[in-house]
């Protein structure tokens, strides 16, 4: 069936009207729409840059000096310290805080020790799958007289050897982008926390691929050498807000808070029920 036509007076003018019926306008319509859904799409993914995962574990002896000597400097001590801030959060009124903590993936034991030293009533243990940054973090806290109350361990996050319901908090800063399998770390960092408990996970962001070259200029401008390539490599390896709360509703968090700080970090807070 045809769908226009001209009107009369007017092609008698010379100038041939199209008209059409309302089915036709909206199923062209309709058709306009899909395909400029699909070329948006198409932008958008395109925009969107590939996650590209880095190896799980930062061991090399290169890694671990160039982690711990460039995490003495100032932008990273800052960067640490507003995380520690936000852990210190999950507790009692500063200093307060007590029971026990797990900080994963802990690195050179940094921020363990920070939050050990800020609560003198906490008992925290790190684990990491690096044997060399685990050495590290021991000999910082005995160095720092705190290795009776921070404790450190050789493990894999997506298998944490301790029992179910040990720890009061659990927190993480900067891992989420090398795990192969984040769920299976969220479900175990849940099974170790008590129900009335608080998860903090923080971690990089991927940016657009547009983004992407202003993003790591500009947040990667203290850094230079070994540390540089890693905080790119990092980049490209995190996730992006959109994936990490897919992870979460995938390991039972659903309740979980996501939060951004500036652009260049993101994560999210998990609170057990009160008793
Ligand atoms: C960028 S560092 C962050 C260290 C520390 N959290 C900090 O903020 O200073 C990432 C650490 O996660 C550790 N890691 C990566 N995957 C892990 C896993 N599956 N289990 C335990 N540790 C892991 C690495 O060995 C490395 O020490």
């Amino acid at each position: 069936m045809a769908d226009t036509k001209s009107t009369p007076n007017a092609s008698k003018l010379g100038r041939p009207i199209r008209r059409a019926n309302a089915g036709a306008l909206l199923r062209r319509a309709h058709s306009r729409r899909r395909s400029f859904e699909i070329e948006w799409g198409i932008v958008m993914s395109w925009l969107q840059m590939e996650r590209k995962p880095e190896p799980e574990v930062m061991g090399s002896e290169d890694e671990v000096s160039a982690y711990a000597s460039a995490a003495g400097q100032k932008h990273l001590d800052a960067m640490d310290n507003t995380f520690v801030d936000q852990v210190l959060s999950l507790g009692a009124p500063e200093g307060n805080a007590s029971g026990r903590w797990l900080d994963v993936g802990c690195g050179p034991g940094n921020i363990a020790l920070k939050v050990a030293r800020r609560c003198p009533r906490l008992l925290i243990a790190g684990l990491d799958r690096s044997r060399n940054m685990v050495q590290t973090a021991r000999r910082a806290a005995s160095e720092s007289g705190l290795a009776s109350r921070a404790f450190f361990q050789q493990a894999s996050a997506d298998l944490i050897p301790f029992a179910d319901g040990a720890f009061d908090a659990v927190f993480s800063n900067s891992v989420l982008h090398h795990l192969a399998n984040p769920c299976k770390v969220f479900e175990e960092m849940l099974r170790v926390l008590k129900p009335e408990g608080a998860i903090l996970v923080r971690d990089l962001c991927r940016p657009s691929r547009l983004a992407y070259p202003w993003h790591v200029r500009w947040y990667g401008r203290h850094y230079s050498g070994i540390m540089k390539r890693l905080f790119e490599d990092s980049v490209r390896a995190a996730y992006t807000p959109e994936e990490l709360a897919g992870l979460l509703c995938g390991s039972g968090m659903l309740k979980a808070h996501i939060f951004h700080d500036e652009r260049s970090h993101m994560g999210f807070v998990y609170r057990g029920h009160s008793l």
